[in-house]
Formats: structure tokens, C-alpha cells, sequence
């Protein structure tokens, strides 16, 4: 990376602005073509069949009825499945994850495909589905937390250890003059995103073309390229837009898979699209957790301890392991540190990587417990944060961004007019006497960086092209990198063609892990240096241009044109550097990759600081929150609308954790039983009424060049805390069971 600094480039023409979405226009107007909006000449649609039971065998289905339906061409099973390279549950490398593809009888949790019928019709498909009313051998379910034996993961989340700590737990315990344990219970979470799974997949001999939502191409081609035995640069996957990912479409689930099966079967172009309720079990989750917090602080409100065990699980056929104890890593200084994890297996879908995995579920744990251990201190609970928060990362002691956060905390609490709060419970009421509570939380998000490449391009007219495997799942990537992508190029975005999105471009790497910006958008940068880097040296050696000799000063990149950085009046338009050159353009090729370098000497974070007003109807226990404001620092922000937005998003779903979003199982089916959006609580407008996300500037240099770090997830971190914590000043009522619903602040 240290081989393309930036000194060649000038920003600030695109990067900052506030653009609308390039795409908004075709997303508003219908006209963004989803994976499913594809309709190939010959296409069939196919409907998986699901298990209605979590544990047992399919001991037979009605194939002679779903056959003899007349628009039904094929009903796939384990009897004629394809015949598949690798088996699905050979697993075991970094995203692949076992998968259910007809292989056998066996069922391992509800709503497992069990067979897909594909026919000419999607009614026909439906109905076909319908008609095979497997009957079972059933096991019982286990699908709680108490259901099965619990033992020690070896890791967690994406391969963190499950045992992490400093210091002496027990003497932090023995020094502390306050002391808290609490148990804190997350429920099963759903992705949901707007936009299923789903696939149009075609073959051609042994090549594949699909559209299928995907938050990362090349994992998808690896994973699908092993199944069927044929090279990843033969499978062809378009995915411009995709409605919502949240972690879920990180890896290639069953459904899509299945659709791919059934059209090799078949032999024609299959469209296959989850219902919303099999996204239930097949397509990953958040699973449940249960989290013990100890917590010790001196006299004068100074952390002495804390303590963390996370008992969650995962299915009973692999291993993801939420890894809810990453909070307690890093927001808070403490002499004695301690996180540790068990887990169960359980009769469910595998869970996965759902929004702010670990961060979310054990924020909302660490910040209630955080809340409760400066109320013992007789503390504010911004001041006992402010007391408390680390200044180095605690198990590293790698300096942090700890300005950032108290500026957060500063402006934050600036804003939403904390000080007026009085600190002991119900004491506040609006005009209906309903009670008022205030509370906060702190938010926290790594800064990471995955790889990437990019290809940058400047042309004899003076436009230019970029392109990168970039994916759009909602946040804004087709503005943000086509801002950075100008930038690179020196020239203004209306120049710039770009592209992303498809299988046949560089690799640009995941969207996950809050990342992606800086991830694509370090591979865009590096590109777009590379091509005026090599244009520089045209024009500076060439005894014909004004720039002649100013290697050593170094040229600025503005609007089109090369100028000498030492006397910015000599200078030369792209267009005649080329054409002297007798050259059509120039092209480069630049990847990104974490610094090794910086990640051992800084420890690297967004930062953010949540507030939350709450209404609880005394009567009824009713929640509203009437009232949040966020305060984050991300380094540098590329489009601040875009931006604000991914903050407002993460904000909302801080509220959903809080107070919505629940899978109730059914202990004696073993079925999610309200998988639907009906049911399935999430905020809508009325829920979230006031809602304000400060920016807080932040000049990072050492996260990488752009200074990029992630807001997509932070907001959720810190947000879920300040809500369950405005619901206690509201009522003296400490809910320590999420979500938040009536019965509980009423006293379950
Ligand atoms: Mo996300 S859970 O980093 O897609």
C-alpha cells in the first residue's frame, strides 16, 4: 500500500458532497432490476417444498399428485437431485457453510427444503408443493436455550477465541465496593430483508449464468464453483442491486443453490425465490442469547471488573457462535477483564452474521449493565462512562480514537439537553401522565478492511471508467465509490462511467463488516493513482509539456488536468498530455488490504454515543421512544447524506432490538411461529419519530489512506442501551429480557 501514497491526487471535488443516489431514480421509478425481475427465454419457476417439523425424516411425499399437476414439469428430490462435486457438508473453510440440498431424508430444523417442484407456472410451483403433504418421523425439537447440553465453542463469530482476558477476575470482585450480576436474555433474531433470496440460474454447458443477491461474488463463486465441480470464472453473477443483505446474503445459502440444481435438472433457466416465511431457517439468524455481566467499581466509581459469559448456540450440524462478548473487549478500562462463552446445539437453522453480530446483542447486555453499575455508584451514567471508557484498547493497549468518543459524548449529549436530567427514576411525566425516562448508551464498531481490487481507466476525451466488484446492498456504494472513483481520476463524476455489481470485475471484496467503502474505495483510490502516476511521468518527461522536470515536485490531479504542485499555474489538460503521447488511454490495476503495520500499532474504531428518550404509558406499559440522538465519529465521511442515513438505519434497528424484534418458537413444533412481516416486529415510522444523527468530524490517518472508517452497523451498538435504559428512568422497571414488550415493564 505504502507503494501509492496520495501524493499525486488532489481530493475534495466529489468526496464530501452530500450527492443523492445515482440509483435513486431507478430504484424510486421500479425500474432497478432485482435477482428475481429476470425472466430468461424458456425460464421455469421452481417452489421449495419445507419441512414442517425441526427434527426426524421425510418418511414419504405425494410425488404422483405433484407430478400429475399439468403445468408441473419436475419435482426435484433426493431421488433424482443432481449429483453434486463436493458434499454440502463438507464445510469448514472461512464462508462455507453446510448446506440442505436434498442429499438425504434426514431433517434438521423447520422450514429445511425438502424438495423443490418447478414448473411452467409459479402458481403451478405453489400448488405443486402443496400437493406432496410429506408425513414425517418426528423427533422432539430442541430449540431453547435450556433444551440441550451446553459445552465450551473454540471459537466464536468469525474465528475470535471464546475465552479472552486480563487481570484477576476474582480480586476485582473482592476490591470493588459496588457490585452488580445480571443475567441479560436476546431473543432469536430473523434478517428479513425486503428483498428474499432468490436466483434465476442458466446454464450452458458447464458454464452458469445467475442473478442472485450476493454481498460477496467471489466467496459465492468459490463456494457454488465447489459444489458443481466446475472453475469460479465460469459462473456469471449479476447482482447491481440487492434489497437489503444484513450479513444473510454473505454466503450462498440453500435456496439459491437448489435453484441452480433444478435447472441443471431440468435443463432450461430456473427462477427460484424464497417465500418470506422459509427466510426462517435456511438463510442464517441471530441466535438467542443469555449473558451474565459481573460487574465491580471502587468507591469512587472506577471499574474493578468485568465479567461476561455469553451462553448462545448454534445448530446441531455447524458451528456459528455469536459472539456477544466483543463489546466488553474495548469500550471500558478495567484492571480485571473477563470474556468467556458456552454454547447448545439446537434443532434450528445455522445462525450467521446478522447486523453488528456480537456488538449488537452484547451492547445492549454490557450498556444495561453499565447503566445498573453507575446507578449503584450513585453515579450520572454519563459521568461514570466518562470515568470509564478506555483510553487504550484494554487487552492490547494499543492507543484508541478516545478523543473521538468524548467528543461524541460531548456533542451528543449537548444536543439531546442531558444535564437537565434528574438521575433518579420516574420522575419525569408528559401532559397524559405518561412516564418520561432518559437514558444512553455508548456505541462502538471495528474499523476493518478486507481486500479488494479495482480498475481504473482515463481516456483520450478526458473521461474515465472504473470498475470493481462492488455491491450496493442499500447503503449507497454506487454513489460513494463512483465519488471516490472520481476523485482518484482528478476528473468530475459526471465524467466517470462506472461499474460494479457483476462477477466479471475485479474482486471488490465483501460488503460486510462495515467495510466496504473503505475497502472498495481503497482499491478505486489506488487505481485512479496508479493511471496519474503513469500519466505524471508522460508529462514530465516530456521536454514539450509545462510539467516538463516537475517530477521531483510532485503534480496535483483537479478537474481534468495535471498541475505542477509548487506553481499550480503550469499545468496541462489530460486530453493533450494523451494525445501527444499518441495514446487512447491509460489503465492500471490496485488492490487494498489492511495495513499490518498500522492494526499493530493502533486499535481502530468507530465511535459513537446514543441518547434516548422514552413515553411508558404506566397503565399499559406501552414503550414509545419519543426522542434519539446520536453522535458518531467514522473518520472521514464521503457522502454525508449517505452517511447520516446508514446512521438513522442502525438507530432504528437499535429500537428494533430494543423493542420489537422477537422469533417466538414453538417449544413442541419447533417452528418459528410468527414468520411473517405481520408478526415479526419491526419499526415503522410512527415508531421512530425524532430521530437526529450527528456527524462528528474525526481525521483518522492511520485506518488507511482515505482515512475511511464503517457506519453501517455502529449505530445499533449503543442505541439498543440507551433505549432499555430510558425505559428503567422512565419506570425503575429493569427489563433484562429483550425485547422490551408491555408485560414485561409491567412486571412479568
Ligand atoms: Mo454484515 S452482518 O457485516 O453484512
Amino acid at each position: 500500500m505504502s507503494e501509492i501514497t496520495p501524493i499525486h491526487v488532489r481530493h475534495g471535488s466529489s468526496i464530501g458532497q452530500p450527492l443523492t443516489r445515482r440509483d435513486g431514480m431507478l430504484k424510486v421509478t421500479g425500474s432497478a432490476e432485482y435477482a428475481a425481475d429476470h425472466h430468461p427465454p424458456g425460464m421455469l419457476h421452481a417452489v421449495m417444498a419445507v419441512s414442517s417439523i425441526a427434527r426426524g425424516r421425510v418418511a414419504s411425499m405425494n410425488l404422483a399428485a405433484a407430478k400429475a399437476h399439468p403445468s408441473v414439469v419436475e419435482v426435484m428430490t433426493p431421488a433424482n437431485a443432481p449429483k453434486l462435486a463436493r458434499h454440502p457438508d463438507v464445510a469448514g473453510e472461512p464462508f462455507v457453510y453446510r448446506l440442505d440440498l436434498l442429499q438425504d431424508d434426514r431433517v434438521r430444523y423447520a422450514n429445511q427444503p425438502i424438495a423443490v417442484v418447478i414448473a411452467e407456472t409459479l402458481e403451478a410451483a405453489v400448488e405443486g408443493a402443496a400437493l406432496l403433504e410429506p408425513a414425517y418421523e418426528t423427533e422432539p425439537a430442541r430449540v431453547e436455550l435450556g433444551d440441550a447440553e451446553a459445552f465450551e465453542p473454540q471459537t466464536v463469530g468469525p474465528g475470535f477465541p471464546a475465552r479472552l482476558g486480563t487481570g484477576d477476575v476474582a480480586a476485582g470482585l473482592d476490591a470493588a465496593t459496588h457490585r452488580i450480576e445480571a443475567v441479560y436474555e436476546t431473543s432469536a433474531q430473523y434478517h428479513n430483508a425486503m428483498e428474499p433470496h432468490a436466483v434465476v440460474a442458466a446454464w450452458d454447458g458447464d458454464t452458469l449464468h445467475l442473478d442472485t443477491p450476493s454481498q460477496g461474488v467471489a466467496i459465492a463463486q468459490m463456494r457454488i464453483a465447489g459444489l458443481f465441480g466446475i472453475a469460479p470464472e465460469n459462473i456469471h453473477i449479476r447482482t447491481p442491486f440487492l434489497g437489503g443483505g444484513f450479513g444473510s446474503k454473505g454466503t450462498v445459502w440453500s435456496p439459491q443453490v437448489l435453484g441452480i440444481m433444478a435447472a441443471r435438472l431440468v435443463g432450461r433457466p430456473v427462477k427460484l425465490v424464497t417465500r418470506r416465511e422459509q427466510m426462517y431457517g435456511p438463510v442464517g439468524h441471530r441466535a438467542p442469547t443469555r449473558q451474565t455481566l459481573r460487574l465491580g467499581a471502587g468507591a469512587d466509581g472506577a471499574l474493578t471488573v468485568l465479567d461476561h459469559h455469553t451462553l448462545t448456540a448454534s445448530s446441531t450440524f455447524d458451528d456459528f457462535f455469536e459472539p456477544s462478548g466483543s463489546p466488553s473487549h474495548t469500550l471500558y478500562a478495567t484492571p480485571a477483564l473477563s470474556t468467556t462463552y458456552e454454547a447448545v446445539r439446537l434443532d434450528t437453522g445455522t445462525p450467521f452474521f446478522m447486523r453488528a453480530p456480537g456488538e449488537a446483542s452484547g451492547s445492549i447486555a454490557l450498556e444495561s449493565a453499565i447503566d445498573e453499575m453507575a446507578e449503584a455508584c450513585g453515579m450520572d451514567p454519563l459521568a461514570f462512562r466518562l470515568k470509564n471508557y478506555a483510553e487504550v484498547e484494554p487487552l492490547s493497549g494499543k492507543p484508541f480514537s478516545s478523543k473521538a468518543l468524548r467528543e461524541c459524548y460531548a456533542q451528543g449529549a449537548a444536543r439531546f439537553g442531558w444535564a437537565s436530567r434528574p438521575r433518579a427514576p420516574r420522575q419525569m411525566r408528559d401532559a397524559a401522565g405518561r412516564l418520561i425516562g432518559w437514558g444512553m448508551g455508548s456505541a462502538l464498531f471495528p474499523a476493518l478492511m478486507f481486500q479488494a481490487e479495482a480498475r481504473a481507466e482515463l481516456r483520450a476525451d478526458g473521461s474515465g471508467s472504473v470498475e470493481i466488484g462492488a455491491i450496493d446492498m442499500g447503503q449507497g456504494s454506487w454513489t460513494a465509490l463512483a465519488q471516490i472513483a472520481a476523485d482518484s481520476l482528478g476528473i468530475d463524476i459526471a465524467q466517470v462511467t462506472f461499474r460494479m455489481g457483476s462477477s466479471g470485475l475485479p474482486n471488490g471484496g465483501i460488503a460486510g463488516g462495515s467495510a466496504h467503502t473503505a475497502t472498495a474505495g481503497v482499491a478505486i483510490h489506488n487505481a485512479g493513482a496508479r493511471v496519474i502516476a503513469a500519466l505524471a511521468d508522460l508529462a514530465t518527461s516530456d521536454e514539450q509539456s509545462l510539467l516538463f522536470g516537475a517530477g521531483n515536485a510532485g503534480v496535483i490531479a483537479r478537474e481534468g488536468r495535471l498541475l505542477r504542485r509548487d506553481d499550480e499555474s503550469r499545468g496541462e489538460s489530460y486530453a493533450s498530455i494523451l494525445a501527444r503521447a499518441g495514446r487512447q488511454s491509460i489503465e492500471a490495476r490496485a488492490e487494498s488490504a489492511a495495513d499490518p503495520v498500522s492494526n499493530e500499532h493502533y486499535a481502530m474504531y468507530s465511535h459513537g454515543a446514543v441518547f434516548c428518550e422514552a413515553v411508558v404509558d404506566p397503565d399499559l406499559g406501552q414503550v414509545r421512544v419519543s426522542r434519539l440522538v446520536g453522535a458518531f465519529a467514522a473518520g472521514r465521511v464521503i457522502n454525508p447524506r449517505l452517511v447520516e442515513s446508514q446512521y438513522l438505519g442502525g438507530m432504528i434497528w437499535g429500537v428494533s432490538f430494543a423493542l420489537h424484534e422477537c422469533a417466538v418458537l414453538d417449544p413442541r413444533s419447533g417452528r418459528v411461529m410468527n414468520a411473517n412481516f405481520g408478526e415479526y416486529h419491526v419499526p415503522v415510522n410512527a415508531d421512530v419519530p425524532a430521530l437526529e444523527a450527528i456527524l462528528v468530524a474525526e481525521e483518522d490517518p492511520h485506518v488507511n489512506p482515505l482515512g475511511i472508517k464503517g457506519v453501517g452497523e455502529i449505530g445499533i451498538t449503543g442505541t439498543a442501551g440507551a433505549v432499555a435504559n430510558a425505559v428503567w428512568h422512565a419506570t425503575g422497571v429493569r427489563v433484562r429480557r429483550f425485547p422490551i414488550t408491555p408485560d414485561k415493564v409491567m412486571g412479568e
